[in-house]
């Protein structure tokens, strides 16, 4: 497959470093990017960078928008003047298909940055989901991770706050995590990164051998302990609410954002 990334910040970085992890070969990978710090690091990376005008004598499979929105309906543009029949892949969070000046010709995806390590969760859509177009964001997705297929648009805005943000919201609770084990660790800095490292795999071990956090917790708890006292604070503090209203904020702007362009 051939595909061109425009713009190529944080996500195509993910999905690049995932493609080749997945054994893809760079001499399908193209960029095209206006920031130079980043061309600059893609070549390092020995990717290979164009401009907006080749697109007028290459053919892509796919070409992967994935700038802010702000940027996003005249970069479409922009690429529907130079390669008018091109299938556009856009990860832009918020901005509906029907936005863009060629809806025909865009398939919307929201992954994370979890596919730099081939475990990414991807949502797609398409109004055709039997063009090749998307057939290919579908094998592209695949390669560097799980892949869910919405049948409605208006869905991509939950995706966008569970998949596209939520990765952050568990970061943002996670460093609470490690800054408390640094502060009893405080003789040992980097014996807390790692222990921290293996800490957060050891999550990963626990779930795999037991998919229910319900009785992995009961199995740290016991009454009137410890745990329980921490868990009865959080509880009186309503963590369930202040996580689940991030969701709810991150849907809403999702939403916002659409109706702004
Ligand atoms: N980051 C994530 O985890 C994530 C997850 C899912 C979806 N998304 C979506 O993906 C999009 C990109 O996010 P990001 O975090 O990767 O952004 P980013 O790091 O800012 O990367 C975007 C890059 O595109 C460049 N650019 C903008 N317009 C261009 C143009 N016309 N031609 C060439 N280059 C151009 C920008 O340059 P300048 O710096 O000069 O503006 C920037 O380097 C957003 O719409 C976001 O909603 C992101």
């Amino acid at each position: 497959m051939k595909i061109c990334f425009l713009g190529c910040g944080n996500i195509t970085q993910a999905i690049i470093d995932g493609l080749l992890k997945s054994g893809i070969s760079s001499s399908g990978i193209y960029c095209i990017e206006r920031n130079e710090q980043r061309v600059e690091s893609l070549r390092t990376q020995n990717l290979q960078t164009i401009e907006l005008k080749d697109l007028a004598s290459m053919d892509f499979d796919l070409i992967l928008l994935a700038v802010k929105p702000k940027d996003a309906l005249s970069a479409e543009q922009s690429i529907f003047k130079m390669a008018p029949a091109a299938a556009i892949l856009s990860v832009v969070a918020g901005i509906g298909i029907e936005k863009y000046s060629q809806p025909n010709t865009i398939i919307r995806a929201m992954p994370n940055t979890a596919c730099a390590f081939g475990k990414g969760v991807t949502a797609i859509y398409a109004a055709d989901q039997s063009s090749a177009g998307f057939k290919n964001a579908k094998s592209l997705f695949s390669k560097i991770g799980h892949v869910l297929m919405l049948q409605s648009e208006d869905e991509m805005h939950r995706f966008t706050s569970v998949i596209g943000s939520g990765q952050a919201f568990l970061f943002q609770v996670l460093d609470i995590y490690l800054k408390e084990l640094e502060k009893i660790s405080t003789t040992n800095q980097a014996a807390a990164k790692s222990m921290f490292q293996d800490f957060i795999s050891s999550l990963v071990d626990s779930f795999s051998q037991e998919q229910n956090f319900e009785s992995l917790i009961n199995k740290i708890k016991s009454p009137g302990g410890t745990t329980q006292a921490g868990l009865e604070s959080l509880k009186k503090n309503n963590l369930e609410k202040i996580l689940k209203d991030a969701f709810r904020a991150a849907e809403d702007r999702s939403i916002e954002i659409s109706n702004e362009q």
